[in-house]
């Protein structure tokens, strides 16, 4: 099979405004594409579009190999879409919630009973199937909402921001669960505001920026664009500013008012020791001391040349 998802010079606009100019994207059958992409770049635009749910301008799209425009109905017996607002019926059980999402999708009382029972067990829900959904867990409300989304076993997944709002116990949860589906065959398409969840997921990440695509790779390739991981040093006083950034090299960058220098590193952990023991040997009092992930926003930056702040709509 070749590509889930397809899509070449897409246009949208709304009002005067365009929310997608000229996007393209290419997702092969069966991998996790991440689109990322801060407040207004025209994520949900772009999913709404290829979930039918939406009109397009210009160029074209297909998903399943059925053209959006053209075969919207075959395109919508392929796919689901998990909106950034949740579907799940708070009065109604776990159970309830899935037979009546069933019925919805035209399934017989048995039928649909039977899905609710298969879907709360591969969800993990079934200790929990027959609590009203106001009492789960954020965690456990949003895997309800994705184990809604596989009643009709599509072969297409867009989620939309699927883990926004959730502690980090819960995405970790909705990761795991988006992981198996992957592991099942199904093509997803997430579009996050996070670095960390792309890099968790995606096999590949498009960077959504006004409406265009900024960039593209895997996220390796993406973070050594910007030159790999980012070692952090946080000291008490700021007359030990110099000597720690002695130590990190001249192109370490200073926060004299967080205290704070951070430099890029390429071999993490030997890098964490070597700076730990060389600012021992200078008796520099750590007050922390951390490898991070660059910030979307260390991201947007490197790439765009803005800041995502900027670009907000
Ligand atoms: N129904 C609409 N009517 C008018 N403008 C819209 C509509 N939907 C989206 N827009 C505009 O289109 C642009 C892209 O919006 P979109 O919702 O696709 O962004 P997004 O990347 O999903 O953002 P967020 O991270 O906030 O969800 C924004 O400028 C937004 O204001
Ligand atoms: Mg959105």
């Amino acid at each position: 099979m070749g590509h889930a998802v397809f899509a070449e010079g897409l246009r949208k606009r709304f009002d005067r405004k365009a929310a997608l100019d000229r996007f393209d994207l290419a997702v092969p059958a069966g991998t996790v594409c991440g689109l990322l992409g801060p407040n207004g770049a025209g994520k949900t635009t772009a999913v709404r579009i290829l979930a039918t749910l939406l009109r397009l301008d210009g160029g074209r799209a297909e998903v399943a190999g059925f053209d959006v425009a053209r075969e919207a109905s075959q395109v919508r017996r392929q796919v689901a879409l998990n909106g950034q607002q949740s579907t799940v019926d708070d009065v109604l059980t776990g159970r309830e919630n899935l037979v009546m999402w069933g019925r919805l999708y035209h399934l017989s009382k048995r039928q649909a009973s039977v899905r609710a029972g298969e879907l709360l067990e591969q969800f993990g829900l079934t200790d929990a199937a027959d609590k009203r959904a106001k009492h789960y867990s954020g965690g456990m409300r949003r895997r309800l909402d994705l184990a809604s989304s596989f009643i009709m076993r599509p072969s297409v997944l867009f989620l939309d921001e699927p883990t926004t709002g959730l502690d980090p116990r819960n995405r970790g949860e909705v990761w795991r669960e988006v992981k198996r589906v992957v592991g099942e065959g199904t093509t997803v398409l997430l579009t996050t505001q996070y670095l960390d969840e792309a890099d968790q997921l995606a096999d590949q990440i498009v960077v959504l920026d006004t409406g265009r695509v900024a960039a593209q790779g895997t996220p390796d390739q993406l973070k050594s664009k910007l030159g790999g991981d980012r070692i952090e040093v946080v000291v008490r006083t700021s007359e030990e500013l110099p000597v720690v950034r002695g130590v990190l090299g001249p192109d370490a960058e200073v926060d004299p008012d967080g205290f704070r220098v951070s430099a890029a590193v390429t071999d993490r952990v030997a890098a964490l020791t070597r700076v730990t023991s060389a600012l021992a040997s200078h008796g520099v009092e750590v007050e922390d001391i951390a490898l991070r992930r660059p910030t979307l926003d260390e991201v947007f930056l490197a790439i765009t040349g803005h800041k995502a702040s900027e670009v907000r709509a």
